[in-house]
C-alpha cells in the first residue's frame, strides 16, 4: 500500500450548519446544481510530496493565488456523480468506481496527477455521511461533484506541479424544469465540441466552455439542449452538450454512436446497454448520420430517441430543431422502449429492483 491510499481524513464538522428547517425548504423543490451541502472534501497534491492534507471541513470559499495555471490554461476536470436515499432508507451510489476510473482518465488526458480510487471513493464516503442530512426523499438525489485542477502560481504553459482535488455536494431535484416530458434539441450545425485527438473522452471543463454559445444558441431556439456532430463531416450524431444520445428502431434494435474519442464514455450509457442487452435487444454502437436521423424519423424505422446521463438518467427526446426546420420523433411524447429502460435503471438505483450486476454500492 503506498502512502496515498494509507491517508486519513482529517474530519473538522461545519461549526454552523444551515438549520434544520432551513435545510427542509431547500430541499422542497432544490432544482439543479443551486443548493449546497454545508461540508467539502479538499486534498492537495505536490510532485514532490503526493497526495497530502486530506480533509473534510466546512464549505467555503477557496483561496488562489492569480497566477494559479487552472485560471490561464484550464488544466481541470470534474466527475458527476448521485447519492440516493433508498426506499429501505439507505443510502447508495451508482457504480462509483466508474466514475474514479473516468476521473483518472480525465486526469491523464489533461496531464493531472492519479488519484488513488481508494482516495476518490473514501472523500465520497466521507462527505456524504457527513451531509447525510441533504439526500433529498422521493425523486431527489445528491448529485456529487468531485474535480480537480491546477493550482500552481506559474505562467510557464507545462503541467502543473501543484493541483487541489476537491468534492462538493449539491441537493438536486429533476435537471429538465418540464420534468419527464420529451425534450427538444438543437441541431448545431455550426459548432463543434470535439475533434479527433482533442480532449472529448475527457470530463474537462473545456469542453463544456467550448459548448455553451451553441448550447445558448439551442435556448435561444426554445430547445432543452444542443446536440452536436461530429468535426471531420459534420454529419454523423456524437452526443449532446451533457447527455448521451441513443436511438430505438422498429425492429427493437438500439443504436449509439462508437467510444472513438470524441464523446463521453458515459456511465449512464454504459448501463443502458447492458440492460437492452439483457432484454435480448440488438445493440450496435455504430456511427448515425444526421440525414440518416431525419429520413428514419420520417419513414417510422425510427421510433425512439432519448438522452441518457447521470444528471437527468433518461429524457425522451421528441423534437429535433436545427437551421433546416423540425422534425419529430413518433408522435414527439417519447415511447415505451425509453421509458421501460427509464424505470428499471431508476428502479436499480433506488433498490425497488434487483442489482443483478453488483452496480450499487450502499454507503448507509
Ligand atoms: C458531454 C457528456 N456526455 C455524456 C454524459 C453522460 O455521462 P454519465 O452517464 O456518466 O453521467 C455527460 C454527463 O456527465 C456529459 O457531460
Amino acid at each position: 500500500m503506498n502512502a496515498a491510499q494509507k491517508l486519513k481524513f482529517s474530519i473538522r464538522p461545519n461549526p454552523a450548519p444551515v438549520a434544520a428547517d432551513v435545510r427542509a425548504g431547500l430541499l422542497k423543490d432544490p432544482g439543479f446544481g443551486r443548493v449546497f451541502t454545508d461540508h467539502m472534501v479538499t486534498i492537495r497534491w505536490t510532485q514532490d510530496g503526493g497526495w497530502q492534507d486530506a480533509q473534510l471541513r466546512a464549505r467555503a470559499p477557496i483561496s488562489l493565488d492569480p497566477a494559479a495555471a487552472v485560471l490561464h490554461y484550464g488544466q481541470e476536470i470534474f466527475e458527476g456523480l448521485k447519492a440516493y436515499r433508498r426506499d429501505d432508507g439507505s443510502i447508495a451510489l451508482f457504480r462509483p468506481e466508474q466514475n474514479a476510473r473516468r476521473f483518472n482518465a480525465s486526469a491523464a488526458r489533461m496531464a493531472l496527477p492519479q488519484l488513488p480510487e481508494e482516495l476518490f471513493l473514501g472523500a465520497i464516503d466521507a462527505l456524504v455521511k457527513a451531509d447525510v442530512a441533504w439526500v433529498p426523499g422521493n425523486d431527489g438525489s445528491l448529485y456529487l461533484r468531485p474535480f480537480l485542477f491546477a493550482t500552481e502560481a506559474f505562467l510557464g504553459v507545462r503541467p502543473s506541479a501543484e493541483c487541489l482535488f476537491m468534492l462538493i455536494a449539491s441537493s438536486v431535484g429533476s435537471y429538465f424544469k418540464g420534468g419527464d416530458k420529451a425534450v427538444t434539441v438543437w441541431l448545431s450545425e455550426h459548432y463543434t465540441r470535439a475533434a479527433a485527438g482533442g480532449t472529448g473522452a475527457a470530463k474537462c471543463g473545456g469542453n463544456y466552455a467550448a459548448s455553451l454559445l451553441a448550447q445558448a444558441e439551442a435556448i435561444g431556439h426554445g430547445c432543452d439542449q444542443v446536440v452536436f456532430l461530429d468535426a471531420a463531416e459534420h454529419r454523423w450524431v456524437e452526443e449532446l452538450g451533457g447527455m448521451n444520445v441513443v436511438f430505438v428502431f422498429d425492429d427493437g434494435a438500439i443504436q449509439t454512436p462508437p467510444l472513438s474519442g470524441t464523446i463521453l464514455p458515459g456511465i449512464t450509457r454504459d448501463s443502458i446497454l447492458a440492460l437492452a442487452r439483457r432484454q435480448g435487444r440488438v445493440v450496435r454502437e455504430e456511427r448515425y448520420a444526421i440525414e440518416q436521423w431525419r429520413a428514419d424519423a420520417a419513414s417510422g424505422r425510427l421510433r425512439e430517441c432519448f438522452a441518457c446521463g447521470t444528471a437527468a438518467v433518461v429524457a425522451a427526446i421528441g423534437r429535433i430543431r436545427s437551421a433546416q426546420g423540425d422534425f419529430l420523433i413518433g408522435d414527439g411524447n417519447g415511447g415505451p422502449v425509453t421509458a421501460a429502460l427509464k424505470a428499471e435503471l431508476v428502479g436499480i438505483q433506488r433498490g425497488q429492483i434487483a442489482d443483478a450486476d453488483g452496480w450499487v454500492r450502499k454507503i448507509l
